[in-house]
């Protein structure tokens, strides 16, 4: 039976005073996030892999195998991947984007992790981020871990190899095999650590180990709140539930704490 608006706001108000008192919150998102921007998701409903199928999973050891090949597909990408090349060159933030920011800039965020690469956090304001998967306009040194904007490196010889360090240059977009980089992967687990309560949004959190921060902060009895507006993988363990698309929920999650901050 699904919740009335009265329990809906009720739910709200609760989760908006756990999240204000938190001693450390962070969040974690997903491509629900993007999705009022206009970037389908991966999976549930109008996403990429429902469509099409979920893509191979050996991408960073077909890499390895052949960089100058992965590069010439990165650069002219066909079916799904051109599909989202496209909506990550046509988006913009939207209100669940600039929510979080103002969450931030109010002190109530500590530090935002994304599975998203498409860097709308970071052009919506937000300082304090981590981007666990990559980011689409950035390119990664595989040895030492150097990024740089994509468009700082020449594509004239395939692979590109880093100025640093000699190594191989790739997309810092993480691909499905690859080791999450160390520095990434450091400081999402360090902030999961610190955590007293994480919002979860916008993600199917399916995908470890992203999916694992929100456990760890129930395992230390921390409060998790899941904005999202189907079911998902954390939905019977979160604390708080609230039902609805990310761009219309964070807005009222923001105006809720600074209503009772007066
Ligand atoms: N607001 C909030 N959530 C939404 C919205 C919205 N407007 N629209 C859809 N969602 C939810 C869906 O219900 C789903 O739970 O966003 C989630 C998207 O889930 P996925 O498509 O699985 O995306 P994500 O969880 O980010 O995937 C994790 O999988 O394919 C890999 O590397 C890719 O980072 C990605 C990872």
């Amino acid at each position: 039976m699904s919740a009335s608006a009265g329990d809906r706001e009720r739910v709200l108000a609760h989760a908006a005073e756990a999240l204000a008192r938190a001693r450390h919150a962070i969040a974690l998102t997903g491509a629900g996030l993007s999705v009022e921007s206009g970037i389908p998701p991966f999976r549930g409903p109008g996403g990429l892999w429902t469509k099409h199928g979920e893509p191979p999973l050996d991408g960073w050891q077909r890499f390895l195998a052949d960089p100058k090949a992965f590069w010439e597909s990165r650069l002219r990408p066909e079916g799904p991947m051109r599909e989202l090349a496209r909506a990550v060159e046509a988006a913009r933030p939207n209100p669940g984007h600039e929510a979080l920011v103002e969450l931030e800039r109010m002190g109530v965020l500590r530090c935002l992790v994304t599975q998203n690469i498409d860097g709308l956090h970071g052009r919506a304001g937000q300082r304090e981020l981590a981007e666990i998967h990559g980011n689409a306009r950035l390119v990664r040194c595989v040895g030492c871990t150097s990024r740089w904007p994509r468009e700082e490196i020449p594509t004239d010889v395939l692979p590109p190899l880093c100025k640093r360090c000699g190594g191989l240059l790739k997309a810092d977009t993480v691909s499905f095999g690859e080791p999450i980089p160390a520095d990434v992967l450091r400081r999402s687990m360090e902030e999961a650590e610190l955590a007293d309560c994480i919002v979860v949004a916008g993600t199917s959190a399916t995908v470890y180990p992203a999916a694992s921060l929100p456990h760890a902060v129930l395992g230390r009895r921390g409060v998790v709140i899941e904005v999202n507006p189907h079911e998902s993988e954390l939905s019977s363990v979160a604390t708080f539930v609230l039902r609805g698309p990310a761009g219309e929920v964070l807005p009222r999650l923001v105006h809720a704490i600074r209503t009772a901050r007066g």
